[in-house]
């Protein structure tokens, strides 16, 4: 039988027995999958190496439980209704039973180009079936899939297709997103074109019909690829700690992350999060805005739902486009039962006043979910009145692309929730507060690192090719336990409150994104010396870029300088990371050390030129006054 918790002392009773016996309550949790064969230990772990190792010896695949276990009972149940970017387009659903003949046939398309277990495919593609379609056939086929935001440039994707040595891209002529084309197979010809990697072959999905350049015995066109192929394929036995994908993510130092997740773990944990924070039930119509380029994605439009035989919204567009009602009008036309979105948007959507939202019927709404940032007071309130009605409860969910899946979260209709708080652990999590010496903090409302003591099956195994980097961002800080990289407090009635990154990675519009990243782009303009990137309180996006450059010499109109970094930053990793603000200075305040001092820049940034601190370490104070008077107000 599965966990399903049903009320809050449920909750609190399921919540001890899971800390005092975890792998009892995990084995339970697992023994709900199909397994070719069961494991033999549940966990076996040391924080020290690190090494973790759930259901070892396990054999399974992640597909047969994401597609066949619901068939033939519920072949005809709708896995997704896709949705496309432009309203005029109709919207297909595919049946449980589609999906599997689709996947299957492109399991045995991939392996028909060579793709066998434990080779990596880039997946660069937009919101679109066929992008879930290639996630599950590599999955199926033991590949490694590593999707890379489609909103990502060239060079962030060779980078990334690069460090995981992928043999194949699956890709689209072009995507929609709102007004707007972005032409996707012609940045995948420039960043392979840029470098040298070990792509044999790209896959080319016909989205938008616009013109590509095709590389003879390359480049294949999807409908070739796919045709003839049986719609039936052998799942590839799966051992529970092979690697299902790598995904991406920024850290503290300039070159991203490739967080690597596994099998068995991870199938366990998003089908028990997705169940048990959303309340799904038969016959509901969940929804995730995210994109499938981040772990949001992967977990809660992907796996989660699947394993858990519900029925999604596949969104391919943005919240404005045609107009700032087309989220809540897809939410009336499908009846969606759940929504689950990020703080930007919801704070993006209020903008727009409520007449967007009250022009439709959003009575088939019961939870409202927010995720990737933490959200302020008055959005999580318009969120609940406004969109909510007053009648859906709002699960504010606190996790990492390190994490797999919802750690931190109130469980709808079971756990109380609260504006600001990300409110419990799920049983199975334990989390704790932990001071500078490493010693826990139990007093209420004092701020401290939110670590978790105890592994949890869906964790991060590894960095692609970096173990030493992993143990060194993760387990080093404070020993024998994962060190998230955020800080929190809880309050007198046990809720755990998220307030934010400690480390340098910055949060815009819910993307992560390190500022030594931005920085290390900046300076590979042929103009920039030196540069020091801060996050800075933004109304809409959460966290803005502000970024401090300093030139190599004064050739330049600043207008014009200030564009060509805006778009250089574009070119270089994308538009997500293009600064708010550029300021250009004579010099950046340092200690004798040469280290930038970036918190002196995040107190004149917030116009708290009188609070610095202590500058008594720098070595160039009289450069304080020229930076203050230089600062960009808000
Ligand atoms: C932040 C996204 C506050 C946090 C799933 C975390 C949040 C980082 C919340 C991970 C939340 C995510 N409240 N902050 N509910 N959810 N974060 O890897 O700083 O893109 O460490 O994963 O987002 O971002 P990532």
């Amino acid at each position: 039988m599965t966990t399903q918790i049903t009320s809050f002392t449920d909750y609190k009773n399921i919540f001890d027995q899971s800390i005092q016996s975890p792998e009892k309550f995990w084995a339970k949790e697992a023994q709900t999958f199909e397994w070719h064969s069961i494991w033999d230990t549940v966990l076996d772990y040391d924080f020290d190496t690190p090494s973790i190792s759930w259901f070892v010896n396990g054999k399974l695949n992640i597909t047969v439980n994401c597609l066949d276990r619901h068939l033939p009972e519920h072949s005809n149940r709708v896995a997704y209704t896709w949705i496309p970017n432009n309203p005029d387009e109709i919207s297909r659903s595919y049946t449980y039973q589609e999906l599997y003949d689709l996947v299957c046939k492109c399991a045995n398309a991939l392996k028909s180009y060579n793709i066998t277990k434990g080779d990596r495919v880039c997946i660069y593609m937009p919101m679109i079936p066929e992008a879930v379609i290639a996630m599950l056939a590599c999955a199926r086929i033991g590949a490694v899939h590593t999707v890379v935001f489609a909103g990502f440039s060239s060079e962030a994707l060779v980078n990334r297709i690069i460090d995981a040595e992928a043999k194949l891209v699956i890709t689209t002529d072009g995507a929609f997103r709102g007004p707007g084309e972005i032409p996707l197979k012609e940045m995948v010809d420039t960043a392979l074109s840029s470098k040298t990697t070990t792509v044999e072959h790209v896959i080319v999905y016909k989205r938008t019909n616009s013109e590509v350049t095709m590389t003879p015995k390359r480049d294949i066109f999807w409908d070739s690829f796919m045709d003839n192929q049986p719609a039936e394929c052998p799942p590839e036995i799966m051992d529970s700690e092979d690697p299902l994908f790598i995904l991406y993510t920024s850290g503290s130092t300039g070159k991203p992350k490739g967080i690597v997740h596994t099998c068995g773990g991870y199938m366990v944990y998003t089908e028990y999060s997705f169940r048990n924070v959303f309340h799904y039930e038969p016959h509901d119509t969940y929804w995730c805005t995210a994109d499938i380029g981040w772990i949001t994605g992967h977990s809660y439009i992907v796996y989660g739902p699947l394993l858990a035989g519900a029925q999604s919204i596949l969104f391919e567009g943005v919240p404005t486009y045609p107009d700032p009602g087309r989220f809540w009008n897809i939410c009336q036309d499908y009846k969606v039962t759940q929504f689950y979105t990020s703080p930007t948007a919801i704070r993006k959507l209020e903008s727009f006043g409520d007449e967007y939202v009250k022009s439709y019927d959003l009575t088939s709404l019961k939870t409202l979910g927010s995720v990737g940032e933490p959200i302020n007071k008055d959005a999580w309130e318009w969120y609940f009145t406004i969109v909510g009605g007053g009648n859906c409860q709002i699960v504010d969910t606190w996790w990492q692309t390190e994490t797999g899946g919802i750690l931190i979260s109130s469980l709808s209709q079971v756990t109380p929730s609260k504006a600001g708080y990300a409110a419990y652990p799920l049983p199975g999590i334990m989390p704790i507060i932990l001071d500078e010496n490493g010693a826990e903090i139990t007093t209420p409302n004092t701020e401290g690192f939110l670590c978790i003591a105890h592994p949890w099956p869906s964790m991060l195994r590894t960095i692609h090719n970096d173990h030493q980097r992993f143990q060194r961002t993760y387990f080093s800080r404070f020993k024998g336990t994962y060190f998230t990289g955020d800080s929190a407090k809880l309050s007198p009635d046990g809720l755990l409150k998220i307030i934010g990154r400690v480390d340098d990675v910055i949060n815009v519009s819910g993307h992560r994104l390190g500022t030594a990243e931005i920085e290390e782009a900046l300076n590979s303009h042929p103009d920039i010396s030196e540069s020091a990137v801060i996050g800075y309180p933004h109304s809409i996006k959460g966290e803005g870029i502000y970024a401090f450059v300093k030139c190599i010499e004064d050739t330049h109109s600043e207008e014009n300088l200030i564009s060509e970094l805006t778009n250089h930053i574009a070119l270089v990793i994308g538009k997500i990371a293009r600064p708010d603000k550029i300021q250009i200075v004579p010099d950046l305040p340092k200690t004798r050390s040469g280290k930038i001092m970036r918190r002196i820049l995040r107190k004149l940034a917030m116009g708290e030129k009188d609070s610095l601190g202590d500058t008594s370490t720098l070595v160039n104070p009289e450069i304080i006054e020229s930076l203050s008077r230089g600062i960009i107000p808000a």
